[in-house]
Formats: C-alpha cells, structure tokens, sequence
C-alpha cells in the first residue's frame, strides 16, 4: 500500500550505520515525491548525525521533540526510548515503533494501547524481519491460531545480549542454542534481537508474549545472513513453516532486506486512528 499524497512529516530516532540511517536517506532522497517531509533526527550522540542530516533537522534533545511539528514519529533504536518517551509520543504523533520488544513488558504495552486510544494516535509495528505476520494477524483475529514458534539463527557477533553468555564464542563453534523460551522471557534477554518475535507476539494477540514461543541461536556459519523460522499451527491439522534467509552484514542487527521493509511500513502509516496495526 503506497501513500502518494499524504503529507506526512517524519522524526526518525535515528542510529547511524543501520536502520534509520537508510531511513533518513529514503527520506531525503524520496520525499518530496511521496509527499513525507522529514521534521527532525534524533541520535543519543549527535556528533554521528553531522554531515549526513542538514543540521536544522538534528534534534539535540529528544525531550524538546514537541517543539518540531510532526504527524508520524519513528523509533529505530531501541526499546528503551519506547518506553521513556512512548507516550509523550502518542500525546502529539502517530508511533512506528521498530522496536516492538518494549510490548513485552505489560504494563507498558497496556499504557501505549491506552495512549494512542485516548489521543485517537496508532501505534504501528512494523513486520520488519517478519513473513507471513498480517496472515499471522488474520488467523489470529479469526481465533483459529494454536500456536506459533520463531526461531531466529545469526552469527554470534550480531547478537547484542544483556547476559554475557555468548563472550566466549569461537569462530570454529558452530551453532549453538542460546535461549528456549515464551517471547515474553526472551525479549529482555536480547532486546534488540527478537523485535521480529515481538512484532510476531503482537500479530498473535490472542497468544500474546507469554504464549508464543521462541528460540534464538548463535550459528557461526551465518557469516552472510540471519535466518528467521515461523511455525503456525491452526485447528485441525493447519500449519505453515517459513523459512527466511536475510542477507546481513557481519555483526549487524538488523538484515539488510528489513531496511527496505521498515521503509514500506512507513509509507503505510495514515489515518488508522487509534488502534495497533501491524504494517
Ligand atoms: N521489527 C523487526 O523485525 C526488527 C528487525 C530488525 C531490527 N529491529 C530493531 O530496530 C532497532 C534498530 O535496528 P538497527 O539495526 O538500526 O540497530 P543498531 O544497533 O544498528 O542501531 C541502534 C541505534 O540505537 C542507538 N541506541 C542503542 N541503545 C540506545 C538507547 N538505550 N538509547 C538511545 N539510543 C540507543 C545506538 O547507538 C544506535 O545508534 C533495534 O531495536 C532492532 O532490534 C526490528
């Protein structure tokens, strides 16, 4: 679905090298034609955004962001900024929300929901890394979804863990399974790896964080890629198994594919007032 005469002004939360540098550049680049105006950049070193952001777009302190006028705010960084400025967020914008993991904590995720209702905001999520995630949704909405398992396998140097289990990986290890486990207990643990079995957990409401299982897996031989597995089972025998190898770099996050994908969430974001929607 393509917006081609919204005018939409867009603040990117932004990181230099991945995500919402592809961002801000599609922006710059695209835009005009697109009708999306780019209202200012956010880094938490602003140093990284010279030369690369016009300087009347740089954002110095995220708190002041009501200051720039904008229609859709874009969180590329990290979960923690969901959930320190999340609703002052809805209080003004519409929320793309690229690190869905933050959902995984109750209480936050029924404030946002409450947030973008009383102000008649959406919050979004992109599918990112996710396949299939709007069947997921619709199976979901149906109360015909049993159960759902992602796997996510990356090399060792692409995961960011709060624990230091993966420090002393080798090259020569090969694969190794990190963590079993709800949604729920894996998103603190890597909370920038599982954003696409959160985003998962959100199109899967009626499983939720606590009822949809993941696994996540240090492979030394993934030099090139992240592979993401979804299993769906429905009633009576219905299942999907999905496979998706996405193209990374060594030690990134995110698969370079989920750039592009990230980008046509964003070109989805209008006028759904009020309601969680899984772009
Ligand atoms: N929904 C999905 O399927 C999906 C897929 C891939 C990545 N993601 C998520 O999107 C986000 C951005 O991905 P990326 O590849 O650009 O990540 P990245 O690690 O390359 O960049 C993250 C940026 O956020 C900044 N940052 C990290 N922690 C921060 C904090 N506490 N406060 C402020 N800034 C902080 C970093 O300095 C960096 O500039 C990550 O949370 C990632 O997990 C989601």
């Amino acid at each position: 679905m393509f917006i081609t005469c919204v005018c939409v002004c867009v603040c990117v939360c932004v990181c230099v090298f991945a995500s919402g540098q592809y961002l801000v550049e599609r922006i710059l680049k695209d835009g005009d034609a697109l009708g999306l105006t780019l209202a200012f950049v956010w880094n938490r070193n602003p140093d990284k955004l010279k030369g690369f952001v016009p300087d009347e777009l740089i954002l110095l302190d995220l708190s002041s962001f009501a200051d720039r006028r904008c229609d859709v705010i874009v969180e590329v960084c990290h979960p923690h900024i969901v959930k320190e400025f999340g609703l002052h967020f809805l209080s003004r914008s519409h929320f793309l929300v690229g690190s869905p993991s933050a959902f995984s904590d109750p209480d936050l995720n029924q404030k946002l929901h409450r947030a973008a209702r009383q102000h008649s905001r959406t919050l979004y999520v992109p599918s990112g890394a996710l396949w299939g995630g709007q069947d997921i949704q619709r199976l979901n909405d149906s109360g015909a979804l049993k159960a759902l398992f992602i796997r996510m396998s990356k090399h060792p140097s692409c995961f960011r863990l709060t624990g230091d289990v993966l420090s002393d990986w080798t090259e020569q290890e090969g694969r190794r399974v990190l963590f079993r486990g709800s949604v729920a207990e894996l998103c603190p643990l890597a909370p920038n790896n599982v954003n696409t079995m959160a985003a998962a957990a959100v199109a899967a409401g009626t499983l939720g964080f606590a009822g949809v299982q993941g696994e996540i897996v240090s492979d030394t031989a993934l030099r090139d890629y992240h592979v993401v597995e979804v299993e769906v089972t429905g009633p009576n025998g219905f299942s999907v198994h999905t496979v998706r190898r996405n193209p990374a770099k060594l030690g990134a996050v995110t698969g370079s594919a989920t750039y592009n994908s990230f980008w046509n969430s964003l070109l989805v974001c209008k006028g759904h007032g009020g309601r969680v929607y899984l772009c």
